[in-house]
């Protein structure tokens, strides 16, 4: 889908981008990830033209960009910034038609479209669509950036920090709605954050840059399990490990109540409540609420037949720390295990939390940048 070769990009005698090639596969979630004046903006806009580097080529869609007309080109290009730019004195329904309606799509047509994408996001258009950007939250705002950008149906979707201003919770929700696009809308995207969590749950892949040049492009269990710098090991949170922060726990960093049951439980509700939480694992408890092992729905499936309770399906081997435990040593046992997370126990050995990767990434990640959300 895009094609970056030895792509070079100079102002005066400043390296801007140097060098760098990658690929983004059709229908992928990339991010761009690196520190402030990395050269992630220059890069996106690269992509559509804003901007035009001195040496290489880019190709989208198989073509040389520079063979392109620029405005047919940023046609197929959605592109979402953090500065909403919403045009002001323009209801949510004319700011999300903007481009269909250039493109003189009919007018059932764009409201068709409209209705779809603000439905997607939970959005009534009855409630939303004759409204001002000025009556909306920012959160909300943020959401129609990213409705303006699909409206045309692009197959490719530029998004510049779009979440960065927005407050943690928005924040999420906003994460969790790009999710479900992308899913559903099949399209490319190439999300541009400095906020490692974030990249860790949207990405695809992540592409992480410093000083103009590509560091590591991996999957997120890769950058996460494999990081290829001390800069990238410091963005995933050295810190936790470092000083000031050493007294860390695993009960810091797990996430609390986790999905779990009584021996005594029958099999059929058992797999109902992982079914209903969409679990492939579950926690066994004893009757004295001690921590009895995890369940797997591999080996319910199994011996679930033979078996009446869950207590009588055999545990498999799973990581544990205390809730005491240094975070850093958990996290480690997360990494050297086959486990999915860690059980976390309290003194009494009834259960603490779990720690996932996912969990860990996010605590690291608020340490790291907790101070400037
Ligand atoms: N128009 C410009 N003229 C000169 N330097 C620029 C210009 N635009 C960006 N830069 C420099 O290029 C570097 C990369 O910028 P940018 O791609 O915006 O970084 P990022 O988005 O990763 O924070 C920075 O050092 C920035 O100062
Ligand atoms: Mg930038």
């Amino acid at each position: 889908m895009i094609r970056f070769e030895n792509v070079t990009k100079k102002y005066g005698d400043d390296v801007i981008l140097d060098d760098i090639s990658f690929e983004i596969e059709e229908g992928e979630f990339a991010v761009l990830i690196g520190p402030s004046g990395c050269g992630k903006t220059t890069t996106l806009k690269s992509i559509n033209r804003l901007i035009e580097p001195e040496a290489g080529h880019i190709h989208v869609e198989g073509r040389d960009i520079m063979e392109t007309n620029p405005v047919a080109l940023r046609r197929k290009i959605g592109y979402v910034i953090q500065e909403i730019g919403l045009f002001p004195n323009m209801t949510v329904a004319e700011n999300i038609g903007v481009v269909p309606k250039r493109l003189k799509y009919k007018k059932e047509e764009i409201e068709r479209i409209t209705r779809d994408l603000l439905d997607m996001v939970g959005m009534s258009y009855e409630e939303y669509a004759d409204k001002y950007p000025s009556e909306l939250s920012g959160g909300q705002q943020q959401r129609i950036g990213v409705l303006r950008a699909l409206a045309a149906s692009p197959p490719l979707v530029l998004m510049d920090e779009p979440f960065g201003a927005l407050d943690p919770m928005t924040r999420e929700a906003l994460q969790d709605e790009i999710i479900r696009l992308h899913k559903k809308l099949k399209k490319t995207f190439v999300f541009v954050t400095h906020d490692m969590d974030e990249a860790l749950k949207l990405a695809d892949k992540i592409i992480f840059m410093d000083q103009g040049k590509i560091v590591q492009m991996d999957s997120p269990d890769q950058i996460l399990e494999n990081p290829a710098s001390d800069l990238i090991k410091q963005f995933m949170g050295k810190r936790i490990s470092g000083s000031g922060s050493a007294e860390l726990t695993a009960g810091d960093f797990m996430k609390p109540h986790p999905v779990s049951v009584y021996k005594g439980e029958g099999i059929r509700k058992s797999t109902e409540i992982m079914a209903r939480r969409k679990i492939d694992s579950l926690l066994v408890k004893n009757e004295d609420n001690s921590y009895a092992g995890v369940v797997t729905i591999r080996n319910i499936r199994r011996h679930g037949k033979d078996a009446k309770t869950i207590g009588q399906i055999p545990t498999t081997p799973n990581a544990v720390s205390h809730v005491s435990e240094d975070a850093m040593d958990s996290f480690d046992k997360l990494l050297d295990s086959d486990s999915d997370f860690v059980v976390v126990l309290n003194d009494d050995r009834t259960i603490a939390g779990i720690v996932t990767k996912t969990s860990m990434a996010r605590a690291m990640a608020d340490a790291l940048w907790g101070d400037e959300a």
